[in-house]
């Protein structure tokens, strides 16, 4: 049974164990000196707690028999739109449906507070499926984008924009 739950400050040290194991072994794209450089600085343990204290990030955990095995990352709504900073399983547990339970309890989340659209961006080819089943849409693509890498963005309309809620 696969739990997915938001995660609080008070578990974000086991939460980095995870984080860092995904991002240093799931992206083959990015060198190790570019996974050392975003665990150091951008994703570092002072920046997740800034950021989850001021609610700009959220994470979503999920948990098998109460090991924690993957993590969605997301902004908060910011003009009906949020955006998944990661996301990522560890690679024992992948092909088990927990990647795509993440993206819909993402999905949820952002319904729930009355955004109408996700996005993401991916610089692997080989994640375009696993989003494509998700419903999302490819809305662009970005040649040496960030890091150097070739960029696939992509999206999903999950609502009506609600200028009541990205307005007030
Ligand atoms: C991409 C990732 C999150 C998918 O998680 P997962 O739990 O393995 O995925 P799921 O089991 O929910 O769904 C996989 C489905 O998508 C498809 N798929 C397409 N690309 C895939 C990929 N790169 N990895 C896994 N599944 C992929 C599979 O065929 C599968 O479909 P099926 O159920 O019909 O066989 C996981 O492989 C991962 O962490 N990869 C390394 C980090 C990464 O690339 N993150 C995304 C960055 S943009």
């Amino acid at each position: 049974m696969i739990k997915i739950e938001k995660l609080k400050l008070e578990n974000l040290a086991e939460f980095l164990l995870v984080f860092k194991e995904i991002l240093t072994t799931g992206f083959p794209e990015y060198s190790a000196a570019l996974v050392d450089f975003l665990i150091g600085k951008d994703y570092s343990a002072t920046v997740f707690e800034e950021k989850l204290k001021n609610n700009q990030w959220f994470v979503l955990k999920a948990s098998l028999e109460n090991q924690l095995v993957g993590f969605l990352l997301a902004d908060n709504l910011y003009g009906g739109v949020s955006y998944c900073n990661w996301v990522g399983v560890l690679e024992k547990c992948q092909g088990q449906g927990i990647g795509q339970a993440l993206l819909g309890a993402w999905e949820e989340e952002i319904k729930k507070v009355g955004g109408h659209k996700l996005t993401l961006i991916t610089q692997s080819r080989k994640n375009m499926d696993f989003y494509l089943k998700a419903g999302f849409k490819q809305e662009g693509f970005e040649e040496k984008s960030w890091f150097g890498l070739d960029c696939w963005l992509y999206g999903k309309v999950i609502g009506d924009p609600k200028p009541e809620i990205f307005l007030k």
